[in-house]
């Protein structure tokens, strides 16, 4: 017997920004993330305030997903997908973000999309924010950072919701919104370009700031939740985290120490604010130690505790080791920390560490007990074509049949999960370093990092694994 739910929601995850290319096609504005060039792990992707021509902007055209679409969403239902996770591109529906009226070129987009789910029975989630914040109020009022911003999104996924009132019930306000509590999130999570950021990696940080603008963009979800329930009271509204587990690297108590800070810093600091509708007890020390003094109004404490999520959903790829000896914390990948000794890292240096997950998901749950989502998780590596086109990822297959045990773990420990979206399903441009080297997906998409490439659609031998998973609901792994 299957340990997952009868109606388990199985599927895949992606985002507008690095999947539908079109950046500039009918009427849509540039976001945040069209001003960044490609990289790679050994070169940090730049933002550039102005296009450069002789740069590469490997979001102008993604994957294209905005013209194969229908074909795209096909090669998901035939893997047998319950659930599709995408996110809007909010410069294709306000392309500056401050108009008054969408673009009904835009919404009529999503319509094609949700139209095609709904022919294979496929549940929308969608993803309102999603690193895409149209870039003319990064520039004009400093993207989060200003108060004004909420208006601009509140405008936005009002829109959204009531135009697609009955085809989506699944809705999560921002990807990742703890992302603003570490300097990278400044540009590509709260919009804000501080003078002298160009390397998208390491960027100039004021944590004034920073934290204010992540505060505008918790009162701002609060009111998309309260809108969403208003809209359609069978919607169902998420926060989405991305969850930076952290161990201590030794039993010394100073990493133990160093260890709870980072897990409540980084992974609690936003979801209790978002689930539980006010900032935690730990709060104030953080401020204090950041230096902080931050503009909360009594109305937005209202609207915060007015405004909080009916599920919980994160992405979860790695974990790190917190030590006290900064001569230890060498690990290179993306949030940094010490080496784990116990576990192997992807070409990437990001751990892998399937049995994080249970962990993680089982303290999720003692703190919230409210249904979770896993939206996010996978292997990002090259991958290679053999010379009759087929493409033998059984690493890939390994990464996620280790995880999804874990999940079904989590579930037998008694944590309610909804679903399960692995990220990238379809091959898409890595987010991190604006590259197509680093694939997720089960279905390959032939283009390179020059941007050369057919962009025809292959499926892997994860494809017809994964179909294999949800046909049997996670029995036969
Ligand atoms: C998450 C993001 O952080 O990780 C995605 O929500 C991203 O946008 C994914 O693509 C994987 O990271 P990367 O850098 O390998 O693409």
């Amino acid at each position: 017997m299957s340990v997952f739910p009868k109606d388990f929601l199985w599927g895949g995850a992606t985002a507008a920004n690095q999947f539908e290319g079109a950046w500039d096609v009918d009427g849509k504005g540039p976001s945040c993330m069209d001003m960044a060039t490609n990289g790679n792990h050994h070169h940090p992707r730049e933002i550039t305030p102005v296009l450069d021509p002789d740069k590469l902007y490997p979001c102008h055209d993604g994957v294209d997903f905005y013209h194969h679409y229908k074909e795209d969403i096909a090669l998901l239902a035939e893997m047998g997908f319950k659930v599709f996770r995408f996110s809007m591109n909010w410069p294709r529906i306000f392309p500056t973000g401050f108009e008054d009226e969408p673009n009904e070129a835009g919404l009529a987009f999503y319509d094609r999309v949700m139209d095609e789910c709904a022919k294979y029975d496929i549940e929308p989630l969608v993803t309102l924010s999603h690193y895409e914040m149209p870039f003319a109020m990064c520039q004009k009022i400093d993207g989060w950072a200003s108060r004004e911003a909420i208006d601009c999104y509140v405008k936005y996924a009002k829109t959204v919701m009531e135009h697609y009132k009955g085809k989506c019930h699944y809705w999560l306000t921002f990807n990742e919104i703890n992302c603003g509590m570490i300097s990278l999130g400044n540009y590509m999570s709260l919009g804000i370009l501080n003078p002298g950021s160009f390397d998208l990696r390491h960027q100039n940080d004021d944590p004034q700031k920073r934290l204010q603008a992540l505060h505008h963009q918790f009162v701002a979800s609060a009111l998309a939740v309260k809108a969403g329930h208003e809209i359609d009271s069978d919607n169902k509204m998420g926060c989405m985290i991305a969850y930076m587990l952290a161990y201590p690297l030794t039993p010394n108590p100073d990493d133990v120490e160093l260890a709870r800070e980072r897990n409540q810093y980084r992974n609690y600091y936003c979801s209790d604010v978002m689930v539980r509708g006010e900032y935690p007890y730990f709060a104030p020390r953080l401020w204090d130690e950041e230096g902080v003094s931050l503009d909360i109004t009594d109305e937005d404490r209202r609207i915060l505790k007015e405004g909080t999520v009916d599920f919980y959903t994160h992405s979860y790829y790695q974990s790190q080791c917190a030590s006290a000896d900064p001569a230890e914390e060498t690990s290179g990948n993306l949030f940094g920390g010490a080496k784990n000794p116990y576990l192997k890292e992807t070409a990437w240096e990001w751990p892998i560490d399937p049995a994080g997950l249970r962990i993680m998901l089982n303290q999720v749950y003692e703190r919230y007990q409210i249904p979770i989502m896993v939206v996010e998780n996978g292997l990002g590596c090259r991958d290679e074509v053999n010379p009759d086109g087929t493409i033998d990822d059984d690493y890939r297959i390994e990464y996620l049949r280790d995880h999804i045990k874990a999940l079904g773990e989590a579930i037998k420990d008694g944590v309610e999960v909804w679903g399960y979206t692995p990220w990238g399903c379809i091959d898409l441009v890595s987010n991190a370093d604006g590259e197509m080297a680093k694939r997720y997906g089960f279905v390959y998409v032939d283009k390179r990092d020059d941007g050369s490439g057919t962009l025809e659609r292959s499926r892997k031998k994860s494809f017809y694994w994964y179909k294999k998973v949800i046909e049997t609901n996670g029995e036969e792994l």
